[in-house]
């Protein structure tokens, strides 16, 4: 949530900060502005808007200057307006501060700030930072931001401008993510690599309560005693193409059109010889047999993905899974222990719901794996092993190819569990395996038939609400349909259990109600056949996904996608992938912004 970025160079600062913050839009895209040192004063150009509004005000009225930061918002205190966009300065315009996070004591600071004569102009907490910057400098800068930092509860990514220093600024974080890209006399600051990655491939990544101070040729890092740190330079081997739509008209539609490609990438490096090989994952047979129980915890997508791996775990491993939403989860004050077993999913490795759930696991003593897309991402350091997931950056808003590598590596963890436990024999791993590997040649035969989601949604575009019915591993399938639709569609869906249906939500069938029901799992066909007579009784117009050879299906559904004759144990993997694609036929029919959803950001670093 809220993209921020720095620079420092001898280039023009400010068409390097509006480019960056192109990269980061994904993260708030309500408002956003620049503070550029211009001519010994701090310069700031923000406003209320996309991006766009803000490139026309910086162009009727460009800051002259190489040391800059940028921002782009995801509102939470405040509504989106020019005042409360970010930079926020000091009332002596000394200090220009941009945040991504949330400052929890932020009221208690204002009232010691307001009594100290500081005069606040917007809603928001992070203008209290650059005041309490202020308050607190007597000529050394980087002193200053820690003495604030160690007043300052909740979580910050900052980039602080000090009118005092032309040739330095600084950056510091708890619970945001921050990283400082090394260029060649520049250097930069940003909440993600695709904003840097036009300039450099070398890059810090701080660790909370990290300080950084940047001057064109020298970055120094401090703890927040103001001790010096040193730091690796982590490489990113990623290019900026990945990170580009490439002719798409959408990064969804990109994304997953990438879907086959990054299945195969997750899937296969780990299958050596017939056997799946989980990188550095450390749990031996012995472990194996000693967990207790398993707790899968994750948000939004990646919780349906978790879902799908309760299933699939208790299937095969037969340990016992429990699955939870992670803001529920770190209240709730789980029963857990060293007995226990984590599993985090998450794709962009810094939802602060999901870390915290995590440290609350390791906290009570559990071990924590982690399924992560984000290499070097607070979760993925945090926890004691990680399985990447190498979806690669993933852009839209919308999470579509994450979550069947999210898939594809609970399948590898399902199946390596089970055979180490004895409870699989070798035929049935070695088959499961060779299904898995088949999956990205499925899901391109679904994409290649994607006309008939696009016709069905250009006649259906108009509903007010629509069901999502599911059995068994469909059910979980159903929920995550549901979500996409919802999410970029804005349309009313729910997603519900075949059988719970008629326990209350059927009343809300009528004529012309629009169920989309996945119908993949064999041994439930005949269930789900009955389930959508019920809601064709009842005036319904159904959409099926169903196996190619499913013809009963046929014979009771509206419209059938198909999908080619996969296992039913590994479908939902090849199945999500029409979902999300009616998903997106949806939103672009009915005009909306399918990459950037209103209300929504790609990375939710706030409670
Ligand atoms: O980065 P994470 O996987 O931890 O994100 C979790 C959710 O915020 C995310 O999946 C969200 O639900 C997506 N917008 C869904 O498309």
């Amino acid at each position: 949530m809220c993209g921020i970025v720095g620079y420092i160079g001898s280039r023009d600062a400010a068409p390097i900060l509006l480019n960056g913050l192109k990269k980061l839009e994904y993260r708030g895209y309500d408002s956003a502005g620049v503070a550029i040192l211009d001519n010994g004063n701090i310069k700031v150009v923000k406003c209320k808007g996309r991006l766009e509004k803000l490139e026309e005000k910086v162009n009727c009225d460009a800051p002259v200057g190489n040391i800059g930061i940028g921002h782009t918002r995801w509102a939470t205190h405040g509504e989106p307006n020019d005042l409360n966009s970010h930079p926020h300065i000091s009332s002596s315009g000394k200090i220009a501060v941009v945040h991504n996070g949330i400052i929890e004591n932020y009221l208690e600071l204002k009232e010691f700030l307001a009594a100290e004569g500081y005069e606040f102009v917007s809603d928001t907490d992070t203008e209290v930072v650059a005041h309490l910057i202020d308050y607190h400098y007597h000529g050394d800068i980087v002193q200053a931001v820690i003495t604030s930092i160690n007043e300052i509860e909740g979580s910050y990514a900052l980039g602080v401008l000090c009118r005092d220093y032309p040739d330095k600024f600084v950056a510091a974080r708890k619970d945001s993510p921050l990283i400082v890209g090394l260029g060649n006399g520049e250097n930069f600051i940003a909440s993600d690599i695709p904003a840097i990655l036009e300039y450099t491939r070398d890059v810090y990544i701080l660790e909370d309560k990290e300080i950084v101070l940047l001057s064109d040729k020298e970055v120094k890092v401090f703890n927040n005693h103001g001790l010096a740190v040193q730091k690796k330079v982590f490489k990113v081997n990623w290019d900026v193409a990945s990170a580009e739509k490439a002719g798409y008209e959408h990064f969804m539609m990109k994304e997953m059109c990438e879907e086959p490609k990054v299945v195969r990438d997750t899937v296969n490096p780990r299958i050596k010889d017939g056997n799946i090989v989980l990188d550095n994952i450390r749990i031996t047979a012995e472990d194996l047999k000693n967990i207790r129980k398993i707790f899968i915890v994750a948000c939004g997508t990646a919780y349906h993905a978790g879902v799908v791996g309760k299933y699939i775990i208790e299937k095969l491993a037969r340990i016992p899974v429990e699955v939870d939403v992670a803001s529920e989860f770190r209240y709730r004050d789980p029963l857990i222990s060293d007995k226990d077993l984590v599993i985090i999913i998450s794709q962009s490795g810094e939802t602060i719901d999901t870390l915290f759930a995590l440290r609350e696991s390791k906290k009570k003593g559990a071990r924590v794996l982690s399924i992560v897309n984000v290499v070097g991402s607070s979760i993925a350091r945090e926890s004691d092993d990680v399985l990447y997931t190498w979806a690669g950056p993933e852009i839209a808003v919308a999470s579509t190819k994450a979550y069947n590598t999210q898939l594809s590596a609970l399948y590898l963890i399902a199946l390596d569990f089970a055979y180490k436990l004895g409870r699989i024999d070798r035929d049935y791993y070695s088959k499961v395996i060779e299904e898995l590997k088949a999956v990205p040649r499925e899901i391109e035969k679904v994409l290649a038939n994607r006309d008939i989601i696009q016709k069905f949604a250009s006649q259906h575009y108009n509903a007010k609400s629509i069901f999502f019915i599911g059995r068994g591993l469909d059910y979980a399938l159903s929920m995550e349909g549901s979500l996409k639709l919802k999410e970029i569609s804005y349309i009313h869906s729910e997603a519900y259990a075949g059988g719970e249906l008629k326990h209350g939500t059927i009343a809300l069938i009528e004529e012309g109600t629009l169920v989309v029901c996945p119908v993949t799992q064999d041994s439930l066909v005949e269930k789900m056949i009955s389930n959508i007579r019920e809601v064709k009784a009842r005036g319904a117009v159904v959409l099926a996904i169903a196996k190619e050879s499913n013809k009963q299906v046929c014979k009771v559904a509206d419209v059938v996608v198909t999908i080619p004759d996969v296992d039913s144990f590994i479908a939902p993997i090849v199945a999500v992938t029409p979902l999300q694609l009616f998903a997106y036929y949806m939103a672009l029919q009915k005009g909306c912004d399918v990459d950037k959803p209103r209300n929504l950001a790609k990375s939710v670093t706030v409670e």
